[in-house]
């Protein structure tokens, strides 16, 4: 059912915790499934020097957010925002339909956490959209 990529991720998942002088932290829900994503970052000069995760969800979840810090850690934060799940999805070498939504989450987990840190530097950045998905 899943990939080699999404097992690995999954079984040794990277940029696992919390860090404690983050200065962007984002956290999106899934009201249905109860599955929760908690994103850290430390920004400095709009460059996301260091990014960790906690998510109590299910294993395409956790490989998905450990897929997605890879990909933004050195990243600006403009270029972190174009992050899609389906790129993130693209590099685990795809998932189950039925898991498509789980990647979603990790995207928005990045988009709440830079929302965070641009409210923080006083931009006026919308409330997070409430995360939905249909199972
Ligand atoms: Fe809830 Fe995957 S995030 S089932």
């Amino acid at each position: 059912m899943y990939s080699e990529k999404v097992m690995e991720h999954f079984a040794n998942p990277r940029n696992v915790g919390e860090i404690p002088d983050a200065n962007a932290v984002g956290q999106v829900g899934n009201a249905k499934c109860g599955d929760i994503m908690k994103m850290y970052m430390k920004i400095e000069d709009n460059v996301i020097k260091d990014v960790k995760f906690k998510t109590f969800g299910c294993g395409a979840a956790i490989a998905t957010s450990s897929m997605a810090t890879e990909m933004v850690k050195g990243k600006t934060v403009d270029e972190a925002l174009k992050l899609t799940n389906k790129a993130v999805m693209e590099a685990l070498d795809g998932l189950p339909k039925e898991k498509i939504h789980c990647s979603v989450l990790a995207e928005e987990a990045i988009q709440s956490a830079i929302n965070d840190y641009r409210r923080r530097n006083g931009e006026d950045v919308p409330e997070d959209k409430e995360y939905t998905c249909e199972h």
